[in-house]
């Protein structure tokens, strides 16, 4: 609908930005750090462009005194950024090395003193490589307590100081693209392990926003959503059905369970024809139930449009690495639907749609079927920035990104969505998972290239300086 005017944001809305700890942090092996899966899996050849790591990445880790006085004078409001499970806990569980807590003692704590509210994730894919090695990770019921009690030691350290957790970020990625598509760690090609290591991801979910709860924490928790809503191709009822369905499969089977406790009907009913529906035990759909967030964070790119996919179709899984440009995710579902262009949307250099009115479909989505607020904890452009001569980097393709996507959460709000902040992704340039530093996100520049040399200095974007008015004028000028 269109409104005669547009609702301004509110006084406290969080404008941010975000990253990971094993994108940004580099230092993978200093004071005390064990290694997570990340560390190992890039030894593996070909699984990332050139083989490019996190070992160094941007240094934020002895850099974050830096990088956060660029927040500061960018009038930054909000910093959402990961914690290494492996720093505090180097195999996992057992003994607390308490250098790592430290180094994220001293960057809330300087976050604090600059004014800049920190947003914490709990877990941004670098699961302790001791736990995959001793009961393979996610597929073992056993990484429940552990996480809950990895949890609980940052609750009891940062009460009243963090008053934004997110619990898992994008468990739909991790898991497809660990189990399904065998890009992400552990490279499993197995959609009933895929579904039985989702099912105990949701519990270890619940678990934590449970004891959040029951240890009468300050402040909200809730998981980052990877939401790419998905649309028919057009107006042909078998097309409409297919992204129905791919929505239920796709979007549902994680958002109906973080918000309701509950698996999605038709998706559920699928996956149990197929033989690969995961195993619920007496007690998993009551324990769903008590951890029921107290927000819906949502990470936001593009969306997706499908058309029926006979069951002669193309396989499911199929996903494009390296560097390669083109499609990031395959999606077509033999008997369900495919994946095609969209044409309406323009598509970026890294070929994901650009489409801001489909963040606001997102949102209004998510609350017409949840009533939740939510914090969009990432949304941005990743292009081959250019340095100029001069230390200049024009990005005006990402300001356009970005301020077409504020508009769009400006009319969500116009409409009715209880948003809570905006996170882009990034704040500084940082590591690919699978693209090294072609791939760049931020706003401030980092002088690193493809083999890992550069001098890691910071230089301001243009679109530095334009979100820093977005701020300034609370979203007024975009
Ligand atoms: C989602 C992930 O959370 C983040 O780690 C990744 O780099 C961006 N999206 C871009 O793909």
């Amino acid at each position: 609908m269109e409104h005669k005017q547009l609702k301004a944001f509110p006084k406290d809305f969080l404008w941010g930005s975000a990253s990971a700890a094993y994108q940004v942090e580099g230092a993978w092996n200093e004071d005390g750090k064990g290694p997570s899966v990340w560390d190992e899996f890039v030894k593996i050849p070909g699984k990332t462009f050139k083989a490019t790591n996190g070992e160094l990445a941007v240094d934020h880790y002895h850099r974050y005194k830096e990088d956060i006085a660029l927040m500061k004078e960018q009038g930054l409001k909000a910093y959402r950024f990961s914690i290494a499970w492996t720093r505090i806990f180097p195999n996992g569980r057992g003994e607390l090395n308490q250098a790592g807590l430290d180094f994220y003692i001293n960057l809330v704590d300087e976050l604090i003193a600059n004014g800049i509210e920190p947003l914490v994730t709990l877990y941004h894919w670098d699961l302790p490589q001791a736990l995959q090695d001793e009961y393979m990770g996610w597929e073992s019921r056993k990484v429940i307590d552990d996480f809950v009690n990895y949890a609980s030691v940052l609750f009891e350290t940062f009460r009243g100081k963090v008053k934004y957790w997110i619990s898992l970020n994008e468990q739909n990625i991790f898991i497809q693209l660990g189990y399904l598509m065998a890009v992400h760690p552990p490279a499993v090609i197995d959609p009933k392990r895929m579904y039985e290591a989702n099912h105990i991801a949701n519990l270890a979910n619940a678990s934590v926003i449970k004891k959040f709860h029951e240890m009468n924490m300050p402040g909200q928790i809730g998981p980052s959503f990877a939401y790419t809503p998905n649309y028919s191709f057009d107006s042909n009822p078998m097309n409409v059905l297919a992204a129905e369905d791919t929505e239920d499969i796709m979007a549902n089977f994680w958002l109906d369970v973080y918000a309701w406790g509950e698996y999605p009907i038709f998706a559920m009913n699928y996956l149990k024809e197929q033989g690969i529906a995961p195993t619920i035990e007496p007690g998993d759909m009551e324990l769903l139930k008590e951890g029921k967030p107290d927000f819906l964070g949502v990470n936001y790119y593009q969306t997706a449009t499908h058309v029926f996919n006979p069951l002669d179709g193309v396989g499911m899984g199929k996903m494009n690495t390296s560097g390669k440009k083109g499609s990031s995710e395959e999606t077509g579902m033999p008997g369900v639907s495919k994946k095609v262009a969209n044409p309406f949307i323009d598509r970026t250099n890294w070929d994901w749609e650009i489409d801001p009115q489909g963040l606001r479909v997102a949102l209004r989505r998510m609350t017409s079927r949840y009533r939740m607020p939510i914090l969009i904890t990432e949304n941005g452009l990743g292009e081959y920035d250019k340095i100029t001569e001069t230390n200049e980097i024009h990005d005006d393709y990402r300001i356009a990104y970005l301020s077409s996507h504020v508009k769009a959460i400006q009319e969500a709000i116009t409409d009715g969505v209880t948003v809570l902040g905006y996170c882009t992704w990034s704040y500084t340039d940082l590591l690919s998972w699978l693209n090294g530093y072609q791939k760049r996100y931020g706003f401030v520049y980092v002088d690193q290239d493809e083999t890992q040399n550069g001098s890691l200095t910071r230089y301001k974007k243009d679109s530095y300086y334009w979100y820093q008015n977005v701020i300034a004028t609370n979203g007024e000028e975009l």
